[in-house]
């Protein structure tokens, strides 16, 4: 990284430097240096400060990339490379594998169970792992093109491939075969008083997915044998993809809060907006998914149930399958009326709450200390950006 590429950089973060040397603690200081340093910009960033404040000063914000921007933009890039390393794996066994999106040969029938959700769910598959790659390359593109550092997960690519017909055998940054998965997004989105902006927590549609462990992808061809264990397979999988973009959903909006240049807020705000759409298109297709009593894994013996969300003693207004659009809630303040919102969207810690979020679905089971450590890293300098 040269001065030069980094002047725009540093240069507001020089700025607050200086305001703050007088008056901020020890640990605050230190806090600060080893950030910068973990961004490969201390030196830069800490001695050359009154000349690059002076920069600052003259550079129009919308060319303004400061270390926090960078921070923010390399935890969106990790986390953009995982998401693609699992929309990878959905889409050679479920979606459409071709020129646009390359790899494996896709599995018939469990393509067709997925298809139960609605005949164009492989299209859409297509179209979101697509739709991802294009986040991670955009991503870290921009971050080479202001001379800061790309992220790379591949020394990371260590997990299992399915052996089911049809994936790739490669190593894997992500788990689908061990997911627990969390489908509060489906009353939260439905609810008219919660928010968990305001510490609320809200129910599971699918309680038996939120226990235990569940494949939403063949492990292998015999996981193709019980039409019902299938199904659930299947079902599985349709409620991951709305649980994982829900997730991008708030973590565009939670961390273009602590943006300070006007186009890394642009590219936050217009990739997050897809994002919002990948989770409108889900949430409208797990409802279809089909009611399953009882489904058994023969490998765990874990057992799951797809209710029917519809019917006593669940429908109504918190879980009517097609309510798919946001129910106004509380926002900012229960004085305030309530407003349709992407929820939740309060900042502080969202990076390191998106972490814990995927960690907690089981998406990393299997994954090195040095994975957790290298995203638990990337997280916190994101959580220490400042808008300035
Ligand atoms: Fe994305
Ligand atoms: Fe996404």
């Amino acid at each position: 990284m040269t001065k030069e590429n980094l002047a725009p950089t540093a240069s507001s973060e020089a700025a607050s430097q200086t305001s703050e040397i007088g008056a901020a603690s020890p640990s605050k200081n230190l806090k600060r240096r080893s950030f910068l340093k973990g961004l490969g910009v201390a030196g830069a960033a800490l001695s050359a400060g009154p000349l690059l404040a002076t920069a600052a000063e003259a550079s129009p914000r919308s060319a303004i990339v400061t270390v926090g921007d960078v921070a923010i933009l390399r935890f969106l890039a990790a986390a953009e490379i995982l998401e693609t390393d699992l929309w990878q794996q959905y889409n050679e066994l479920g979606g459409i594998p071709d020129s646009e999106v390359p790899g494996g040969t896709g599995n018939r029938r469990y393509t067709n169970a997925i298809k139960k959700l609605d005949g164009d769910m492989d299209q859409y598959i297509h179209d979101n792992t697509e739709d991802e790659m294009t986040h991670e390359l955009f991503i870290n593109a921009y971050l080479v093109s202001k001379g800061a550092e790309p992220v790379s997960l591949d020394q990371f690519r260590n997990l299992p491939s399915s052996q089911a017909k049809g994936a790739q055998q490669i190593g894997r940054l992500t788990n689908l075969m061990q997911l627990t998965v969390d489908t509060t997004w489906w009353t939260r989105y439905r609810s008219r008083t919660l928010n968990p902006d305001f510490g609320d927590t809200l129910p599971q549609a699918i309680p038996t997915l939120a226990v235990g462990q569940h494949t939403a992808i063949p492990r292998t061809d015999a996981d193709l044998a019980d039409p019902t264990f299938l199904q659930a397979i299947a079902n599985t999988a349709g409620f991951h993809f709305a649980t994982i973009e829900q997730g991008g959903s708030s973590l565009y909006p939670q961390l273009a809060q602590r943006v300070t240049g006007l186009e890394v807020l642009r590219i936050v705000l217009s990739i997050g907006g897809t994002e919002i759409m990948h989770f409108q298109t889900w949430s409208d297709k797990a409802g279809n998914a089909p009611p399953i009593a009882d489904a058994v894994d023969p490998v765990t013996g874990v057992h799951v149930t797809f209710p029917d969300l519809n019917a006593p003693p669940l429908g109504g207004e918190d879980f009517q399958t097609n309510l798919i659009m946001p129910e106004p809630t509380a926002f900012l303040n229960r004085r305030l009326p309530p407003c349709s919102i992407i929820r939740p969207t309060r900042t502080r810690g969202a990076a390191m709450g998106a972490l814990k979020a995927l960690t907690a679905d089981g998406l990393f089971v299997g994954q090195s200390s040095e994975f957790f450590n290298f995203m638990h890293t990337l997280a916190a300098q994101a959580d220490l950006a400042v808008r300035e």
